[in-house]
């Protein structure tokens, strides 16, 4: 689909952007009350998304060229091979469902010519008959629209099929405008039980573009620059999902429903979408490609901490059917889905079930991987290597085991050597491997090293002697800890993530720059700009890596100490303020540290967390900082 990146009216906008960094500017000492502890786990748990979700969604397989049939047919076969008892249980409709928002009630009208059980004896129109046809089955049926006037596929591809008709007004089938009623028609008059929502109509149609000159469309002034987050106007886009989700939560007092971002990471949305909905695409489009594989991958792989139970990073839905993911690539198939699964990503298949092979649904119906997925304790995979070449991702499960994937990223065939470290094990005990695609059992005592083919990735379940006998380190338990200040100040796109080739685009621009907000961000295992945390001489391989002015919210499952070493990191650059670490239980203050100094000797902490539900990390310096310092929560873990 093609993207144009150029924004208009951009005088007025600027203006509008430097008006509200002003006030940015002022509010910094209020600001800093939110490091206040709430004693109150804060991140997003409306919703019915306390697992990423799973199921099959008509975007990656029929574009706009959708209709009932398709839809039915691929439910049918996820209902025959067994996939829905292996948990695939939403059916979304994408974009091309609608025909026009009818003038002047503004009621939505659906395309009853591919939609014809919506044809209702009055003339109306209604999703009802299908809703309930797909809960019949036993599913859980999604429906998308745009939290702008207008939709993708009418800005960025006018020659799709099944495109809104009529007038302008006719035309404007997004929320805006019309959140409520939307919502109320899609979920409390038709049966909805997910809502994915795009952002096209933020973007695209400035005042100058061709779409609004030549009459076509209104003019939206574009509050979202996919390229840059110095010209998106964040809060105002944060907004309008905020309004969305509160309709959603209004409509569904029952809170069955899935809120689904998606806003391709752009925005800094991956910073506070863990605050605002059930899933979040953390990236733009994934296209059938290895390249953009990782890059959708890599977009999600360092965000640990922003997911937890109720609200996941999304990567975008699979491609697992198609070009380099199809049958005569089975090997990089099984990479992606066996990632997407680790990463917890929503596994939403995007293929027409109906001419798949055995080997594909195979894929989908590997169940050890799937568990991996849906694992309960609900931790994202943290990156225990991380390069360009190889990545190795370490799971902890809910039963204390480890999900392991070791990728080979490049094309030809590499060595890599899996550590009884990486997994946080002690390394002169056994190491029990199962090969979660072969079945294949290993045992091995320190490393182990593999061959792996050129974009395989081997994955595993692992046993071993947990190095922290009688405990968890924080970091092994990232659902678990949520960031409600990481001290980041200005929204920065984050550097690390693969720079595919945008399709749309491809090299008719000067650079694909790095465009993710989120740079800076809390970190498992790693200092906020992605080196191994340090104080003075001392090296960390676990804890949390933040900036200061932060507040850490920690759930303890029945723990009775927690203990961390805490100093300035030294890849500080201000290093101007000392920075006191607090710890809190249940909105009490546990233990302080003095003010420490960059330059300073790490300082031990411990508090007695017996009893304690919620643990608060503050991080904090006398003074507010416009780009705090980086600080290390050194091994920091709960034990019996
Ligand atoms: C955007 C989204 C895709 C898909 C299309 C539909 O590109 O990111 O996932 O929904 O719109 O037009």
């Amino acid at each position: 689909m093609k993207k144009s990146s150029s924004l208009n009216g951009l005088g007025k906008w600027a203006a509008r952007l430097c008006g509200a960094a002003a006030l940015i500017a002022l509010a910094v000492p209020a600001a800093a009350d939110t490091l206040s502890p709430t004693g109150r786990w804060t991140a997003y748990s409306r919703g019915a998304a306390q697992l990423p979700p799973m199921g099959w969604n008509s975007w990656n397989a029929f574009a706009t060229d959708i209709d009932e049939e398709k839809l039915l047919a691929s439910a049918q076969i996820i209902i025959d091979s067994g996939l829905a008892k292996k948990g695939f249980r939403y059916i979304d409709i994408d974009d091309g469902w609608w025909l026009r928002r009818n003038q002047p009630d503004g009621r939505m009208v659906i395309r009853t010519a591919n939609f014809p059980s919506a044809a209702m004896p009055d003339g109306s129109t209604s999703f009802r008959p299908l809703t309930d046809r797909l809960h019949a089955m036993g599913f859980k049926a999604g429906i998308y629209s745009d939290v702008g006037r207008n939709s993708c596929g009418q800005i960025y591809g006018p020659d799709l099929p099944n495109q809104p008709q009529g007038s302008i007004a006719e035309r404007e089938v997004g929320l805006y405008g019309h959140v409520d009623q939307d919502i109320k028609l899609y979920f409390a008059d038709w049966g909805f039980d997910l809502i994915k929502v795009d952002g096209c109509g933020l973007r695209g149609l400035g005042e100058t573009t061709e779409k609004v000159t030549s009459g076509r469309f209104r003019a939206f002034t574009p509050i979202v620059d996919s390229d840059s987050l110095g010209r998106t106007d964040v809060a105002a886009v944060r907004k309008l999902y905020t309004e969305v989700g509160d309709a959603l939560a209004r409509h569904n007092p029952d809170n069955d429903f899935i809120f689904s971002i998606c806003i391709w990471g752009a925005a800094d949305v991956r910073s506070w979408a863990k605050d605002l909905g059930s899933i979040s695409r953390t990236s733009e489009d994934i296209s059938p490609n290895w390249s953009r594989m990782l890059h959708n991958l890599d977009s999600t792989a360092r965000r640990p901490l922003y997911a937890h139970p109720g609200s996941w990073n999304d990567p975008d839905m699979l491609f697992v059917g198609s070009g380099e993911f199809d049958t005569d690539h089975l090997t990089e198939a099984r990479s992606h889905f066996s990632l997407w699964a680790i990463v917890n990503s929503p596994l939403m298949i995007g293929y027409d079930l109906r001419k798949a092979p055995k080997a594909l649904m195979d894929i989908f119906g590997n169940e050890r991987v799937i568990a991996l997925n849906q694992d309960p304790a609900g931790n994202q995979a943290v990156l225990a290597f991380d390069s360009g070449d190889v990545s190795i991702f370490v799971k902890t499960l809910a039963n204390g085991e480890k999900g392991v994937a070791i990728l080979n990223r490049t094309s030809a065939p590499i060595e890599a050597t899996l550590m009884a470290e990486h997994l946080k094990f002690l390394a002169d005990a056994d190491v029990d491997l199962t090969n979660l695609w072969s079945n294949e059992r290993l045992r091995f005592k320190g490393q182990q090293k593999f061959k792996l083919a050129g974009r395989e990735t081997l994955v595993f379940t692992a046993r071993g002697t947990r190095r922290l006998a009688d405990g968890i380190y924080l970091s092994e338990q990232p659902g678990s800890v949520n960031p409600a200040v990481d001290g980041v100040t200005v929204p920065e796109a984050e550097p690390l993530v693969h720079r595919a080739l945008l399709p749309w685009q491809n090299t008719r621009a000067t650079r694909e720059p790095p465009r993710y907000g989120g740079w800076g961000g809390a970190q498992a295992d790693s200092s906020p700009y992605g080196q191994q945390l340090t104080i003075g001489d001392k090296r960390f391989d676990t804890g949390l890596g933040v900036l200061a002015n932060s507040r850490l919210e920690v759930r303890n499952a029945g723990y009775g100490r927690f203990t961390a070493t805490v100093g300035v990191d030294v890849s500080a650059r201000d290093r101007s303020q000392p920075v006191s670490f607090a710890v809190y239980g249940d909105g009490k203050l546990l233990t302080k540290t003095k003010p420490i100094k960059f330059g300073d000797a790490p300082v031990a902490v411990t508090a007695d967390v017996r009893g304690v539900k919620l643990v608060e990390l503050v991080a904090r310096t006398p003074r507010p900082m416009r780009f705090s310092d980086p600080v290390v929560w050194g091994d920091a873990a709960f034990q019996r």
